[in-house]
């Protein structure tokens, strides 16, 4: 399991750093439950340092029900609307008090198709609900309009010494093995992201071997998946997307049996891979959302669970890529093993490879012991072997 996720912080108390901040959202809170409106709240700060976490720490600490509002569903005035008063109306329904986060609202504010700040701004002067929005950069104009809506909070970096700490105690629980000096290493290079911490915490005792066996437990797992959250899971930890992306590339049709299902799938692969495209000109916060597509949109592209064992296959490209490297490393050191023997330069040797492998036919033993070629360069060279020459 993920330490992000085993170890959000359940409260705000929890919670390290920002402490002028916390205990801000915490009396923000306090008011609302208490029947005191207030403005809505805007977090910002940069990525890792407990926005999001803040507002699910208050979800349990008072036991609210939690709405979180997709940033994507921001571009439409009416479904905006509509959330904004269902979660009002079910609230008097449940009995339950309700706050509403509006996570990342920077992203996609600005967005030509959207339409979403005017909207989003108009709500929250309306709402009868707390709602707490994140963002990135609070300043910046795209949500302008919003922002006047909102009492700020900065949730600045927190520093490596709070990091370290909460490193060694989680790593304490989880019984690892792991020094003082490594720990004050991650705490340093995290620079003031905890959830990049965290990361690094738990990706300092995987070897790669575990890694290659968790791809497949990550296939499974997204192409079986039936929720968002379950498909978005397999993108954390210790993975490369690009890796991921490639892996879920090939496997769409080994799990998916209906056209129309794969077609869905690869469609959201492929507006993933634009979606990355923009993010590289503007913002890696963006990165989040290709992820979704590519995980979430492709799990969601089932009309039915597919109920059966799939072997999910390496990817092709990968295999392709690791094959030519490792040609090109044995064609290296054979060129350098015929080289030394024949006192000419890796090149020239590398010419004399049919020739050999045409020797090697006749006395194979010779040329291996002559050259001390190994195994996989022997069979490396009878590869060369000019096809003609072949007699069988
Ligand atoms: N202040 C904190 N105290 C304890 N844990 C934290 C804190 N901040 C972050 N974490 C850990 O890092 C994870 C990610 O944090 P969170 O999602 O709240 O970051 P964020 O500020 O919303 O980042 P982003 O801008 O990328 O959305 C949490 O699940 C939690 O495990
Ligand atoms: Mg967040």
């Amino acid at each position: 399991m993920l330490l992000t996720v085993k170890y959000a912080p359940k409260s705000i108390d929890e919670m390290i750093g920002n402490d002028e901040g916390r205990e801000r959202i915490n009396k923000w809170m306090l008011n609302w439950l208490a029947g005191n409106k207030r403005k809505p709240l805007l977090v910002y700060g940069p990525p890792g340092v407990g926005k999001t976490s803040v507002t699910y720490a208050l979800k349990n600490q008072y036991d609210i029900e939690l709405v979180e509002m997709n940033a994507s569903e921001l571009r439409n005035r009416n479904r905006v609307e509509h959330i904004v008063k269902s979660a009002t109306l079910a609230g008097t329904l449940s009995g339950k008090d309700k706050l509403i986060l509006i996570d990342d609202v920077d992203i996609f504010a600005g967005r030509k198709d959207s339409g979403g700040p005017g909207a989003v701004a108009s709500i929250l002067k309306e709402t009868a609900c707390p709602v707490i929005l994140t963002a990135t950069d609070a300043w910046d104009k795209k949500i302008s309009a919003i922002r006047s809506e909102c009492e700020l909070v900065e949730m600045k970096k927190i520093n490596k010494i709070a990091i370290g700490k909460l490193l060694e105690s989680i790593a304490k629980k989880e019984n690892m093995d792991i020094g003082a000096g490594r720990i004050a290493e991650i705490a340093e290079n995290a620079a003031g992201d905890v959830r990049s911490a965290l990361n690094d915490l738990q990706a300092n005792g995987t070897g790669l071997r575990d890694r290659e066996k968790d791809i497949f437990v990550k296939m499974k797992t997204l192409f079986k998946a039936v929720t968002y959250g379950e498909a978005r899971s397999v993108a954390y930890g210790d993975v490369d997307f690009n890796i991921l992306k490639l892996w879920i590339d090939e496997n769409i049709p080994n799990e998916y049996e209906s056209a129309a299902d794969i077609a869905t799938a690869y469609r959201w692969l492929s507006k993933s891979d634009v979606f990355e495209g923009r993010i590289r000109k503007s913002s890696w916060v963006l990165l989040k959302y290709a992820i979704d597509l590519a995980t979430a949109g492709v799990a969601l592209s089932k009309s039915r669970p597919y109920a059966k064992f799939t072997k999910y296959a390496f990817p092709e490209y990968l295999r392709e890529m690791s094959r030519s490297m490792q040609t090109r490393a044995l064609m290296k050191s054979v060129g350098l093993k015929i080289g030394g023997k024949t006192h000419t330069n890796r090149r020239h040797a590398l010419e004399m490879l049919p020739l050999i492998a045409m020797q090697m036919q006749k006395n194979g033993e010779g040329i291996e012991r002559y050259y001390e070629f190994d195994e996989s360069e022997m069979e490396f060279i009878a590869g060369s072997r000019p096809k003609r020459s072949v007699k069988s």
